[in-house]
């Protein structure tokens, strides 16, 4: 087995940024290159505003760039001497065509292989890290050995497993990396070449290995799996709220069954990111695809549950504010899909502004890390036009600021720093009756009542 001298990786998103500089610092005699033809996206990975917002990741990163670690967009060069090719392009769901809304855009995985099979010299191994859909190493396969000389490009399927807020945390402990290839000596060979850079901090019973199929479909299952476990304790906070349960406490009671497990049976107001959602249309188009219309449908009520539970919250606003918030504003706190990242993708945040801005509130907005302009280029690729976002939506610099003349305030993101805010104080500058909207279950709600705010709180009866 040769040991790689050089990593390059095509894409320097929120997976491939932050898993290469793991790798850099960890391995400082492997020289990594990430690159992209997002020019001001590389530019920032240069500064100390990366443009991924991760506790943590700047540590990793200056402890290597410069060093062994190079963000550019230089990416010919970086292909032609590298050993390991990493392809961490997006893969956002179609929005055209066939399987439109639900297949993946293989496009960008495409032109990345393409741009491979024409510069790389020397044999190579390229991994896919990106989430695709099953059989995608088929096709790379197909592209890249039509342009080059057969056996030159064995393809791996590495599948990221990290979660955005814990990327460092994850990567620097993960359960367990998947490594996938084909089972042949050339294959096997790859894939032990890979294992090697994982082996320098990973202890190498935590790195599986497998085909690459079981590799690519594993990835796809799992966040199936996870999304389906926020769905399954979501159905049952509209239970519990019809009762006098509470959904904390049945999440305990059935976490504790170690055939289920704690984790992941948090009920909030909606799973968002830019994986789960995408992943499990990924999984039932390709149900259908094989003919599985039954296993397909299953799949499918994870996401309408989600929906479901989205809009219900909405909807909960407005008949509580005696049905209409017409005029009326509501402040909300956060807009990120979970608390400490500044991603907004398929951020449940999203749906609830939208319900909320089409029933004609005025909205006021604070989250920590989400700039301005994405929270508009969100509503409006949500349907919300240009004139209500310029009448309905103030952008604020605090909690109180926003809950400042409001009628409600809605949590929509778990950020620790919406625990602090001095409600007292925030209750006197409300209007009465003053509600609350926990879509986290975040503050205190008794001490909220108790200071004279109306509480609703998900799946608490
Ligand atoms: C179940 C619950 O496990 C138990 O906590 C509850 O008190 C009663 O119901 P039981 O029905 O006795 O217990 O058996 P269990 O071991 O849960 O199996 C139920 C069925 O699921 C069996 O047919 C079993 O073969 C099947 N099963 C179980 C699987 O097909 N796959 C699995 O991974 C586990
Ligand atoms: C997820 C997977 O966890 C990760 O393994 C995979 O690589 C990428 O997709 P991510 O989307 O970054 O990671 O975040 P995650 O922590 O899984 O949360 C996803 C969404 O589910 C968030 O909106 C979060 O608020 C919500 N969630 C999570 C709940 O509503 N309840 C929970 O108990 C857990
Ligand atoms: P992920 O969450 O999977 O990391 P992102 O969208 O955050 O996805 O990142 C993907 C990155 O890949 C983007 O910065 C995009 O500019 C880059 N990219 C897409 N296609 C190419 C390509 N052919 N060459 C280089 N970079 C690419």
């Amino acid at each position: 087995m040769k040991s790689p001298k050089r990593i390059c990786c095509i894409g320097a998103g929120y997976v491939g940024g932050p898993t290469m500089a793991m790798i850099a610092a960890k391995c400082p005699d492997i020289r990594v290159d990430v690159v992209d033809i997002n020019e001001a996206r590389v530019a920032a990975w240069n500064t100390d505003e990366l443009p991924v917002y991760e506790p943590g990741l700047l540590e990793v990163v200056k402890e290597a760039r410069g060093r062994n670690l190079f963000f550019s967009t230089k990416t010919d060069e970086a292909i032609v001497d590298a050993d390991i090719i990493f392809v961490s392009v997006g893969t956002p769901t179609k929005t055209y065509g066939m399987g439109a809304g639900r297949a993946a855009d293989l496009c960008y995985i495409e032109s990345a292989a393409r741009m491979i099979a024409r510069v790389a010299r020397g044999p190579k191994i390229i991994v896919e890290k990106s989430t695709i859909p099953v059989r995608t190493a088929v096709a790379m396969r197909a592209i890249l050995s039509a342009n080059s000389e057969e056996g030159k490009f064995q393809v791996l399927s590495n599948p990221e497993f990290l979660a955005e807020g814990t990327a460092v945390e994850d990567l620097e402990n993960p359960d367990r990396i998947l490594i996938g290839g084909e089972r042949t000596p050339e294959g096997d060979a790859a894939v032990e070449t890979l294992v090697s850079v994982y082996n320098r901090w990973i202890p190498r019973e935590n790195i599986l290995t497998t085909n690459l199929w079981s590799s690519e479909l594993s990835k796809l299952v799992a966040n199936a799996f996870l999304a389906q476990r926020i769905s399954s304790i979501n159905s049952i906070s509209a239970l519990c709220e019809a009762t006098e349960a509470d959904v904390d406490e049945v999440a305990r009671a059935i976490g504790a069954d170690s055939r289920i497990g704690p984790k992941f049976l948090k009920a909030s107001v909606g799973f968002g990111g830019s994986c789960f959602q995408k992943d499990i249309l990924n999984l039932t188009y390709l149900c259908e695809h094989f003919g599985l219309p039954e296993v397909a449908a299953y799949w499918d009520q994870v996401i309408k549950m989600n929906d479901w539970q989205k809009s219900r919250f909405s909807a909960n606003i407005v008949q509580t504010l005696f049905n209409t918030v017409r005029d009326k504003r509501i402040a909300v706190w956060g807009f990120a899909f979970k608390k400490d990242t500044n991603d907004t993708r398929e951020s449940a945040a999203i749906y609830v502004c939208r319900d909320l801005l089409l029933e004609g509130a005025q909205i006021a907005l604070y989250d920590p890390r989400v700039p301005v302009q994405l929270i508009h280029q969100e509503l409006q690729y949500a349907g919300v036009s240009q004139d209500i976002i310029d009448q309905q939506l103030t952008i604020c610099a605090s909690c109180e600021e926003a809950a400042d003349g409001a009628h409600a305030v809605a949590i929509l993101t778990e950020w620790d720093e919406f625990r602090d805010v001095d409600f007292e104080q925030m209750y006197a500058s409300m209007f009465k009756p003053a509600f609350v909207f926990d879509g986290r279950d975040l503050v205190d709600h008794s001490q909220l009542r108790e200071i004279g705010f109306e509480v609703y709180a998900i799946g608490k009866g």
